[in-house]
């Protein structure tokens, strides 16, 4: 399956027909697939409902096109190169025959429990091969995947878990992070607590803890899968069927369940994969990002393995055993694509060349970033100290609701311009905004980032509540998918991302609602109210900064500070901890109640004055305490 643009001049003609006929350019590139049965119709949509049907009738299932279909002549070519946390241990391969094994038993293993199409299932793993087993064999027999991410609280888990109605757990009994280890059983046992729907947790032998197994309940993986056939017949699967839910935060409430159909994501991501990182069949490809987001789904996972591809996956974390284990991970698989985050490469970037200048890293041809803006300094790092000046630097943009990569060069297709992302992919149809929905036509004018028309990978729903999906992404502007972004476009149609134009914040490339951090803050004992904003950090992209109003005097600031940053670490986990917390009298409101956040933003980032309009203020004495407060 090729389904690779070769030209530049080939990008223009079929962005054209992807936009002019939609329906005709995907049906071409869906059959490229192999389906159980043929869809009838391509493309049913509209945005007011929303209602999206791709390949309508269709049925398949995308395993056997991620396995079954390279095992005749791809059998035993490598799908991953795995590479332990601790350098010292021996890294290991899995052949795509290997792996078409192990899913169908871990496949059966899950039917003889009970599990049927539909049932959901959660999986709370490290980045180990047998998570992305888990992962397949879910999607094999029907069932519906959501990962959580491993670094996320036993109340986060709980929350996605009941959110999910999830039957069955797959975790292990821990991971390696760096010096560290994390106890991941013991997680998911405080959250069943609080979990009903729960039947069974398998548990993957990882650290070799020996964990506590309660009787009836928990499975162990190894026990599961030993007597079961290497061979499951894959469950068809309606086009429009769920493959996945990945929960995500926004601006209000808990985190939503972003809801993934299997037809239109498995098209347009083997798709994208190919486009972006221009993959030939030789290369070794590596995304370094967990399985828990949603760029290891696409990127780590099924986009890869759609192509037939050979990656890596590793365990650890950039700068274990020290800040040279990704260049040498990519000298040691020799590495052909080397796709990261800007936070990874801004922290790298502080560290002594050296590392950098004792690998050959002449394997790469190809290096890109992903998950927030990436500065310029950073991008010319990373083209010139990585990428040699001479790899094209892809920054893609795309979320978890738009299932794959939006904007981006092709490889080295494209033009390139440092902070941006560039041009839309073919069938992106993507347009900036005004405050009133009107199309803004000139040129390096910011705008609200909102795409027209539906691309096959795009959200269907938010789990259990339709109403929620409609109102977060379909309300704002009638007629049109909001991102939330903020972007401008230049005279060649190319898009820089701005930011966030909503209370969600991007940390190290991880995306947190403002109000999730503060429920996490008000469940503290001391806490009566609290605000949340997000402030420039030279390395995390964007820092947590936390105003919070205390009930008691007594005791000592840094005391409060700690049981603060332990709460948000139990409802959220470390990964969401405030890098700032300030005590404050109380918070700057309107006299209608509302809080004015941005006010509090401006004095993150370090502004004393120009706080434009304060005239709705409540109580403009506050703001001078909260200032000093700040200093
Ligand atoms: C938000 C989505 C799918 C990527 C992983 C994060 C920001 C993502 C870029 C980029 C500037 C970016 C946006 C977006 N973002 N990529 N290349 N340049 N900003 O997925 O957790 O769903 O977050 O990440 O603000 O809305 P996510």
């Amino acid at each position: 399956m090729n389904l690779r643009i070769n030209s530049f001049e080939q990008y223009q003609h079929d962005y054209r027909k992807s936009i002019s006929n939609p329906a005709l350019f995907w049906d071409e590139i869906a059959s490229e697939f192999q389906w159980k049965k043929k869809w009838t119709n391509t493309l049913n949509w509209n945005f007011e409902e929303p209602k999206i049907e791709w390949f309508k009738d269709g049925k398949l299932n995308i395993t056997e096109n991620l396995l079954d279909r390279h095992l005749e002549k791809n059998g035993n070519k490598i799908a991953f190169h795995w590479e332990a946390n601790n350098p010292g241990k021996k890294s290991k391969s899995i052949t795509y025959q290997e792996l078409y094994q192990e899913v169908c038993k871990l496949s059966n293993g899950l039917k003889s429990l009970g599990v049927q199409k539909g049932d959901r299932i959660c999986i709370y793993m490290p980045m180990i091969i047998e998570s992305v087993v888990a992962i397949l064999a879910c999607a094999r027999i029907g069932a519906v995947h959501s990962i959580i991410f491993a670094g996320f609280s036993s109340n986060a888990l709980a929350d996605r878990i009941n959110d999910a109605q999830a039957k069955i757990i797959l975790t292990s009994d821990g991971l390696n992070r760096a010096d560290k280890k994390v106890d991941l059983k013991e997680m998911v046992d405080s959250a069943l607590e609080s979990c009903s729907s729960v039947e069974h947790v398998i548990v993957f032998d990882c650290i070799h803890s020996q964990p506590n197994m309660l009787k009836d309940r928990d499975i162990d993986y190894h026990e599961l899968i030993k007597n079961q056939s290497a061979h499951c017949e894959a469950e068809e699967m309606d086009a429009e069927d769920m493959l996945f839910i990945l929960y995500t935060s926004g601006s209000t409430g808990k985190p939503k369940g972003v809801v993934h159909t299997c037809a239109g994501y498995m098209v347009y991501v083997a798709y994208s994969f190919q486009n972006v990182f221009q993959y030939e069949e030789n290369d070794i490809f590596w995304c370094t990002a967990d399985i828990g987001w949603i760029t290891g789904h696409s990127y780590t996972v099924y986009g890869p393995l759609l192509s037939g591809a050979t990656s890596v996956l590793f365990e650890g974390v950039p700068t274990y055993p020290d800040a040279g284990r990704f260049w040498q991970i990519i000298d040691k698989f020799k590495v052909t694509q080397f796709y990261t985050a800007p936070t990874a490469i801004r922290s790298l970037m502080t560290f002594d060349e050296r590392l950098i200048e004792k690998q050959d890293l002449s394997s790469l041809k190809l290096i890109g970033s992903v998950g927030e803006p990436i500065n310029e300094e950073a991008w010319n790092w990373f083209f010139q100290k990585i990428g040699k000046s001479n790899c094209p630097l892809i920054d893609t943009w795309w979320q978890t609701e738009t299932g794959g990569v939006m904007l981006s060069g092709l490889g080295g297709l494209s033009p390139m311009k440092p902070t941006y992302a560039g041009l839309p992919l073919p069938g992106i149809n993507p347009t900036l905004l005004d405050a009133e929905g009107n199309e803004i036509t000139s040129p390096n004018t910011e705008g609200y980032l909102c795409i027209k028309t539906p691309w096959p990978s795009m959200i269907r729903t938010t789990f259990g509540d339709h109403e929620r999906c409609k109102l977060t992404y379909f309300s704002h502007f009638k007629g049109y998918y909001f991102t939330g972004d903020g972007a401008k476009r230049d005279e060649n149609g190319m898009y820089r991302i701005i930011g966030r134009v909503d209370d969600v914040i991007n940390v190290s490339g991880h995306r947190f609602g403002t109000a999730e951090i503060e429920d996490a803050i008000n469940k503290n004992k001391y806490a009566t109210e609290s605000a949340v904003v997000g402030y420039p950090h030279a390395i995390k992209g964007q820092g947590i900064y936390a105003y919070v109003v205390v009930n008691t005097e007594m005791e000592d600031e840094s005391k409060i500070i700690r049981s603060i940053i332990e709460s948000v670490n139990q409802h959220i986990g470390k990964i969401a901890k405030p890098d700032k917390i300030q005590i404050v009298k109380g918070l700057p409101k309107t006299r209608s109640g509302k809080i004015m956040r941005r006010i509090l933003r401006k004095i993150a980032e370090g502004e004393s004055t120009n706080f434009g309009d304060t005239s709705t203020l409540l109580d403009p004495s506050l703001l001078d305490d909260i200032i000093e407060g700040a200093k």
